[in-house]
């Protein structure tokens, strides 16, 4: 098949190589220079028009700001296969509040909360829970619309940083699962659950990020555990909307069950890196199968056994202010062997590859066990160098209690 992956980040490098390696041919719109090494990148976001004139099978969409936008139902008007959210489904993401009502609507578990649309009714709201208390702001934030309020001065300072329209929450104990599926409208299929770092530093410390690194291996979840969160987070909210494309749901393990901490309407990042590595389904069959109304009946998604590992390698300043342009050395010619080096924020400058966003390179490996996988990773990672790099070093550690 001809396939057009819509992004440009470490996600949509890591759905593009494995979409490669099963003999598609791939273009990348807007891409990067990872993306380029496995297909054509086109550096436009005038999706339809290259679709038409590539003459492209089908169609996939990473990041949400295009499904937030309407390219799924653009697509769709003009006859063409694609997989995503719809815009309308998008606002499952875009608007905490819309979520959280959505969640409140149809009964699936979630923080308790109030939402508020002015300053003195979220300084109001703050008295109705207890503290640690979570605040978060209703639209689009990229990571950083959220803050832990250990105290009322700090959720104080919250309400005045992120408001005025907002969502407060009581804080939620357990370990945090990233859950995601695929869904044709109808049927779903569940990728294997994995774990995000979200946290800058090593043993969660320091501000938020989109994400530090990521692992999967078969072992977060049991299959109880994933019936269970299809049964109650999944399924009612597929039934709700007819969702198709991925519907990420963010958990947190409570001691009473799984909760809802927030609905993401497409894969996530770096979360695909992992998965992408230790798939062992025909991607391409299944991807095409979910943009056909009822087209995953009865399908299921094959996993190789070793657990996979990425690792984020960031630039100087992330998750804050971030310098670009510093040369990047190291990376391991045509990828090959053991891990695989997702590209994210670099491009091709006068110094050759160099850093140009945040998060660089997401560097993917597995093993034998998730010890092995990490080193594997971490080899990888310290052959490669570009000025202020920085990552952290416990990527997958919190999984190691399982084996
Ligand atoms: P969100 O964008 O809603 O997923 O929030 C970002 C991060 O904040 C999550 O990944 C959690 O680590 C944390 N978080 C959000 N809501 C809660 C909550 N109710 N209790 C504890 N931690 C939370
Ligand atoms: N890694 C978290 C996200 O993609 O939202």
């Amino acid at each position: 098949m001809k396939i057009l992956v819509i992004g440009g980040g470490g996600r949509e490098h890591a759905i593009a190589w494995k979409l490669a390696n099963e003999g598609h041919q791939i273009w990348g719109a807007p891409g990067n220079p990872g993306m380029a090494q496995v297909g054509t990148v086109v550096a436009s976001t005038d999706y339809l028009s290259i679709a038409a004139s590539a003459g492209v099978d089908l169609t996939v969409v990473g990041p949400e700001a295009p499904l937030a936008d309407g390219v799924v139902d653009q697509f769709r008007a003009a006859g063409r296969k694609i997989v995503g959210a719809t815009r309308e489904c998008a606002k499952l993401e875009a608007s905490k509040i819309y979520s959280k009502e959505f969640m409140q609507r149809v009964g699936i578990p979630t923080a308790r909360f109030l939402r508020t649309e002015d300053e003195s009714a979220a300084l109001r709201a703050l008295a109705e829970f207890d503290y640690p208390i979570v605040v978060k702001a209703d639209g689009l934030a990229a990571g950083k619309g959220v803050i832990i309020a250990q105290d009322r001065a700090e959720a104080e300072a919250a309400v005045r940083s992120l408001g005025p329209r907002l969502v407060i929450e009581e804080f939620l104990e357990g370990e945090e699962v990233s859950f995601i599926v695929l869904s044709d409208g109808k049927h779903v299929v569940a990728l294997e659950a994995s774990q995000d770092h979200k946290r800058v530093g090593d043993g969660d410390i320091g501000p938020n990020t989109g994400g530090m690194g990521a692992y999967c291996d078969g072992r977060i979840f049991t299959a109880a555990q994933s019936a269970h969160a299809i049964d109650a987070v999944i399924r009612p909210a597929v039934e709700a909307t007819g969702f198709t494309g991925f519907l990420y749901a963010g958990l947190m393990m409570t001691a009473s069950g799984p909760k809802t901490l927030e609905f993401n309407v497409r894969l996530g990042d770096p979360e695909t890196q992992p998965l992408m590595h230790r798939m062992r389904s025909n991607w391409g069959e299944v991807l095409l199968a979910s943009a056909t109304p009822g087209g995953l009946a009865g399908v299921t998604l094959d996993w190789g056994k070793d657990p996979s590992v990425c690792v984020v390698m960031a630039a100087h300043g992330y998750p804050g202010q971030v310098r670009t342009g510093d040369a990047i050395t190291g990376i391991p010619l045509n990828n090959g062997g053991g891990a695989e080096v997702f590209q994210a924020g670099t491009k091709v400058g006068p110094r050759g590859l160099e850093t140009s966003g945040g998060r660089v390179l997401g560097v993917t490996a597995s093993g034998a066990d998730l010890a092995a996988a990490m080193r594997n990773a971490y080899a990888a990672v310290d052959k490669i160098h570009f000025a202020g790099a920085h990552h952290r070093r416990d990527i997958g550690a919190k999984g190691l209690k399982r084996w």
